[in-house]
């Protein structure tokens, strides 16, 4: 089976082919990315309606990329999937409509995708054709823990099976990835903040300073507004001025090993915040696999702490799989029809920029 995934819920336009076989295991046959990342360095974050104005630009080039690095044709795609939410909604209209006109016109079913499902699914992925790819050797096994890590979802999820999960914890307020970028943003370090943050942090002393970890009521949720705030109050206090100086003109009185020490324990506690609560839900319910995605997997660090603390092997997909792409999109897309899940109408599909797993 050959699915066509297509991807458009932020800033990159984004479309795969992947091939599952009789044994379920998915092959990537192609990985097209256009990213508007360079458009929106300039404002320190995802601007909607530029992201939404390269979608329209890039859709079709993006599409017909994928087919033809898969080497393949429209006549041997068996159903096109897309995501359909969570995202910036004039961003996931682009994709949709692209998705709903396509299986019309190609006769084609159409699956609609949960953008963070999608992103566990990045991790079923165990062979390549393509070159550059270090991809887990098998796929992760039931029961699964899940954590999702990225600029706008920090969750933790049980799998029993596939289509068959609970939701053990999430967020109350900043997702971990956003609370990176807004960081970085603090530190005068450029978007995206994940990767900016850890490459300020390898110069730094990551117990240099000590930041809070949130203590919530709900055992597996997370909060990463309050490490952030204190990052801004460490910062105002480091060049000895007060909570109403303006965060925006920290980063030129701050001296470079300030921002590598900030960063590298902003980024400590960040990530050790997320790994508690894996290894607390690993030890509650013994799954036999761990997997992470969203952006913030490719954090070096991330995989460093897990590795370290719990007690299976962990394999990790590839970075360039963490962060959005359209493959993971098929994936799901291959599962959902190998295990008959209803097919959406492309007469009718709607966009969902809210949707929760
Ligand atoms: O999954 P993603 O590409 O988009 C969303 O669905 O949000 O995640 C983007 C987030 C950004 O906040 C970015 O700072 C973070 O992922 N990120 C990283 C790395 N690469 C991207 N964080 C830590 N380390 C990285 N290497
Ligand atoms: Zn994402």
């Amino acid at each position: 089976m050959i699915i066509l995934g297509i991807e458009t819920s932020c800033d990159e336009t984004a479309a795969s082919v992947v091939a599952m076989k009789a044994d379920e295991s998915c092959v990537l046959l192609s990985n097209a990315v256009a990213s508007s990342m360079d458009l929106h360095v300039q404002y320190g974050g995802v601007v909607p309606e530029i992201a939404a104005r390269s979608h329209i630009e890039s859709i079709n080039p993006v599409i017909e990329q994928a087919l033809h690095d898969a080497k393949t044709d429209w006549d041997s795609i068996d159903g096109i999937a897309v995501t359909c939410g969570a995202g910036l909604g004039g961003s996931l209209l682009i994709g949709v409509l692209a998705a709903r006109t396509l299986p019309i016109i190609k006769k084609k079913p159409l699956y609609a995708i949960n953008h963070v499902e999608g992103h566990v699914y990045a991790n079923f992925l165990t062979s390549t054709s393509l070159p550059g790819y270090v991809l887990p050797k098998t796929q992760p096994e039931f029961p699964m823990l899940a954590l999702i890590v990225s600029g706008g979802h920090s969750q933790l999820v049980l799998f029993r099976n596939h289509f068959d999960y609970t939701l053990l914890g999430q967020t109350n307020d900043d997702a971990i990835g956003e609370a990176f970028d807004k960081v970085a943003k603090i530190l005068g370090l450029p978007y995206p903040g994940g990767p900016s943050i850890g490459k300020k942090a390898s110069e730094g002393d990551a117990r240099k300073f000590k930041l809070p970890k949130a203590n919530l009521d709900k055992k597996y949720d997370f909060s990463f507004s309050g490490p952030k705030t204190a990052v801004l109050r460490l910062a105002q206090e480091q060049i000895g001025e007060s909570f109403t100086f303006p965060s925006s003109k920290l980063a030129e009185r701050l001296s470079e090993s300030q921002k590598a020490d900030i960063a590298a324990s902003f980024q400590r506690i960040a990530i050790e915040t997320v790994v508690d609560k894996t290894i607390l839900a690993y030890e509650e319910f013994q799954p036999k696999s761990v997997v992470i995605g969203g952006g913030v997997a490719a954090s070096s660090e991330l995989r460093r702490q897990l590795a370290e603390r719990l007690p299976l092997p962990i394999d990790y997909t590839d970075p360039k799989l963490c962060t959005d792409n359209g493959a993971m999109i098929a994936i799901l897309g291959c599962f959902k029809a190998k295990f008959n899940q209803p097919a959406a109408d492309p007469y009718s599909l709607e966009i969902n920029p809210n949707l929760s797993m």
